[in-house]
C-alpha cells in the first residue's frame, strides 16, 4: 500500500482530478490559493522527485519545520509517496525543541520555509534551524528551504555549511515526478513528538495501514461527512489534528480540506472563522474551545456571527482540551449549530470518544464527549487497577487492544511505550486523563493526571519547564503547575526556590528565568508567571506536592 496513493492518486483515478482538494486561505499574507486533487498530486509527485533527488529513500526521516502554507502539506504527502517517515515539528517551537527533535529522528533532510507570520510579525525560521543543527549531534545532509517573499533567508550563510542549504522551488523546477513506493502496511508514515511527563518528548510512531483505515472509517463514523464535502480543521500542521484532519483524513475520504493561515481573532477580527465558514462552503468545522473563547471575549454578543448565514456549516466539533460547558453552550446559541465534543490525544490520532454521528447520534450531555468510539474499550480504575463504579473518578484506561491507526511504539524506544503507557495497569493503555463514566455510559474527561497541561490546546510538560528553570544557576529546586485560565484553559505557573547567596547578575531573575523557557520551549509555552520563594510544599518523603 502507499498512504499517498489513497490521498491523491486514488482519487484521480476515480473521477475527482478536477475536484479542489485544497484550499490555501492565509489572512495574514492575503492570499488565497486551491488546488484540484490532480494539481496536488502533480505538486506531490514532484516535490517526491526532489527529496528522491537528494537521495532520501524509504524508510529515511525528513523533519518538516514549516507554517501554515500547502508546501507543508505537499511535504509531508511527498514523504509519503516515497515510504520516507515525516516528523513535523509545530513551527511555535524554538532551536531548542527542534534540536531535541533532530537528535532523535535523525533526519536526512529537514524541509523548512524562510520564516513564519504570527499575526503581523514575521519569525525567522533559518536562524532556528541554524542553532539547532549546531546544537544536535545528528547533521542532516541538506536543508531545503521554501523562500517566503515576506521574508527570503539567506542560504549556506552559516559557517561551515556550503551547499547544505538549498532553495526549494529552484530545486523543484528541476525534479522530475516520483511514483508512490510500495510500504507494508506496519511500515511507519510519520513520527511526531509531544510532551510526556519527562523533559524529552517522546516520538509517537504512526503505521501506515491502521491510520488510512481510522481515517477513512472516522470520516463517515465520527464527522459524519460525505465524499466532495468541505471539511476545515482550523488547527496547524505541527499538531495530531493538523496531521490527521487537515491532511490525512479529509482527503484520504475525497473531501476538500482548508489550510488557513491565520487566528481566530486579530486576523483581522473575531469573524475569521466565519468568513472562512461562509466563503469556501464548509461543512464541518473543527477547532480548540480556546480558539471559540477568544472569539467570545471579543464578540460576546455574537454579532459578527449574523453577518456570516453559513448555509453549508452543518456541525462543529472541538477536542484539545476540556470543552467547558458555558463554551459549548455559547457556541450553540450565537451559531445555532450542534457542537460535538470528541476526545483524543496524539498517540491515538483519531477520537477515543465522541458522538458518533454517523452511526447513531446520542443526545449531548455537557461536560460529556459521549461514547466511547467503536474499536476503543475505555473503562475507568482506581489506584489499585479495579474498575470504579458509575459516576466516580479514575484513571481513564483502554483496554488492550488498542485500535487500528493508535501509536504503534515510542520511536527507537519500546521501553518507553512499555513503561509510559503499559505498565501501570496491566491489559491495559493508560491515558493520563482521568474522569468518569456515568450511569448511561456518557464519558467525562476531567483532565491530565500527570504532568501534562493544556496551554490555549497546546500540549506542553511541566516537568520539562521544570528541567530548564532548574538548570539556572541560581535555582535550587522549583515546581511548575498549570494554572486555571479563561481563555487558554491552563497557563504555566513556576514557583522557584533560590540557592542560598546566589543572585542573578543583574537581579532581575524572574526575567531571566521567563526568558529562559522562551528559548528553550518557544513562546508558545506561554510561560509568563514566576514566583520566588522560601520552600516549596512536600510529602513526607520530600516530593513537591504540585496539586
Ligand atoms: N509560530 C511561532 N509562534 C507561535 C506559533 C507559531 N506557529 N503559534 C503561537 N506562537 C506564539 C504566539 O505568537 C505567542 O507569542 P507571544 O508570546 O510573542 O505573543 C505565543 O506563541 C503564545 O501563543 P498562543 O498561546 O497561541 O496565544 P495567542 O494569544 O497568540 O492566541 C489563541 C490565543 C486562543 C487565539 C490561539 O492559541 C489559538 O488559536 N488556539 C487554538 C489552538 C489550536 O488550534 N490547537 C490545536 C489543537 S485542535
Ligand atoms: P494532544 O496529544 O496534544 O492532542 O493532547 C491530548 C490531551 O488533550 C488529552 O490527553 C487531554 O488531556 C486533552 N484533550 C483533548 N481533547 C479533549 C476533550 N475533548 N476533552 C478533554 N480533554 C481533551
Amino acid at each position: 500500500m502507499n498512504t499517498c496513493f489513497l490521498v491523491l492518486d486514488y482519487h484521480v483515478l476515480n473521477g475527482r482530478a478536477e475536484q479542489t482538494a485544497l484550499i490555501y486561505d492565509s489572512p495574514v499574507t492575503g492570499k488565497k490559493k486551491s488546488y484540484t486533487y490532480k494539481q496536488l498530486t502533480n505538486e506531490v509527485a514532484r516535490t517526491a522527485g526532489m527529496l528522491a533527488e537528494m537521495g532520501v529513500v524509504k524508510g529515511d526521516r525528513v523533519i518538516i519545520y514549516m507554517p501554515m502554507i500547502p508546501e507543508a502539506v505537499m511535504a509531508m504527502l511527498a514523504c509519503a509517496r516515497l515510504g520516507a517517515v515525516h516528523s513535523v515539528v509545530f513551527g511555535g517551537f524554538a532551536a531548542n525543541e527542534l534540536a531535541i527533535r533532530i537528535e532523535d529522528a535523525e533526519p536526512k533532510v529537514i524541509m523548512a520555509a524562510s520564516c513564519g507570520i504570527e499575526v503581523k510579525k514575521i519569525i525567522p525560521y533559518l536562524p532556528m534551524v541554524n542553532k539547532a543543527i549546531k546544537d544536535s549531534r545528528w547533521k542532516p545532509e541538506k536543508v531545503v528551504v521554501y523562500q517566503r517573499e515576506e521574508c527570503p533567508a539567506e542560504l549556506n550563510s552559516n559557517p561551515g555549511v556550503d551547499g547544505r542549504d538549498v532553495d526549494w522551488s529552484q530545486q523543484l523546477a528541476k525534479s522530475n515526478p516520483h511514483d508512490c513506493v510500495p510500504v507494508d502496511a506496519c511500515d511507519p508514515l510519520y513520527v511526531l513528538y509531544t510532551s510526556g511527563t519527562t523533559g524529552k518528548p517522546k516520538g509517537v510512531v504512526r503505521e501506515h495501514g491502521g491510520h488510512a483505515v481510522a481515517m477513512k472509517y472516522s470520516m463517515s463514523v465520527i464527522y459524519n461527512a460525505k465524499p466532495g464535502e468541505v471539511y476545515w480543521a482550523a488547527s496547524d500542521v505541527g499538531w495530531v489534528v493538523g496531521h490527521s484532519y487537515i491532511v490525512y483524513a479529509p482527503l484520504i475520504h475525497g473531501c476538500t480540506t482548508i489550510l488557513y493561515e491565520g487566528k481566530p481573532v486579530r486576523t483581522p477580527d473575531p469573524a475569521a472563522f466565519w468568513r472562512v465558514c461562509q466563503e469556501h462552503d464548509v461543512n464541518i468545522l473543527f477547532s480548540a474551545p480556546t480558539a471559540f473563547r477568544a472569539i467570545k471575549k471579543e464578540d460576546p454578543e455574537g454579532e459578527l456571527i449574523k453577518q456570516y448565514p453559513m448555509p453549508a456549516l452543518r456541525t462543529i466539533f472541538m477536542a484539545g482540551e476540556r470543552l467547558d460547558p458555558p463554551t459549548l453552550q455559547w457556541v450553540e446559541e450565537k451559531t445555532k449549530r450542534p457542537v460535538v465534543d470528541h476526545w483524543w490525544q496524539t498517540e491515538t490520532g483519531w477520537a477515543i470518544s465522541g458522538n458518533p454521528l454517523g452511526l447513531e447520534e446520542f443526545p449531548l450531555k455537557p461536560g460529556s464527549s459521549t461514547m466511547p468510539t467503536p474499536g476503543f474499550d475505555v473503562q475507568v480504575l482506581d489506584e489499585t487497577g479495579s474498575p470504579v463504579a458509575a459516576n466516580e473518578q479514575g484513571f481513564i484506561v483502554i483496554q488492550l487492544p488498542l485500535p487500528p491507526g493508535c501509536l504503534a511504539t515510542v520511536w527507537r524506544n519500546h521501553d518507553r511505550f512499555q513503561s509510559g503507557y503499559l505498565t501501570q495497569f496491566p491489559g491495559y493503555y493508560v491515558s493520563g486523563d482521568g474522569g468518569y463514566i456515568d450511569e448511561d455510559g456518557y464519558l467525562f474527561v476531567m483532565g491530565r493526571i500527570d504532568d501534562v497541561i493544556n496551554v490555549a490546546g497546546h500540549r506542553l510538560s511541566t516537568g520539562e519547564m521544570e528541567e530548564i528553570l532548574g538548570g539556572h544557576n541560581d535555582v535550587a529546586e522549583c515546581a511548575v503547575i498549570g494554572a486555571h485560565d479563561a481563555l487558554k484553559g491552563q497557563i504555566p505557573y513556576g514557583f522557584v526556590v533560590l540557592k542560598d547567596g546566589h543572585y542573578s547578575v543583574d537581579g532581575n531573575i524572574e526575567k531571566e528565568l521567563l526568558q529562559k523557557v522562551r528559548e528553550e520551549i518557544g513562546a508558545v509555552a506561554s510561560f509568563r508567571n514566576v514566583m520566588i520563594v522560601n520552600r516549596l510544599p512536600k510529602t513526607r518523603s520530600g516530593k513537591v506536592l504540585r496539586r
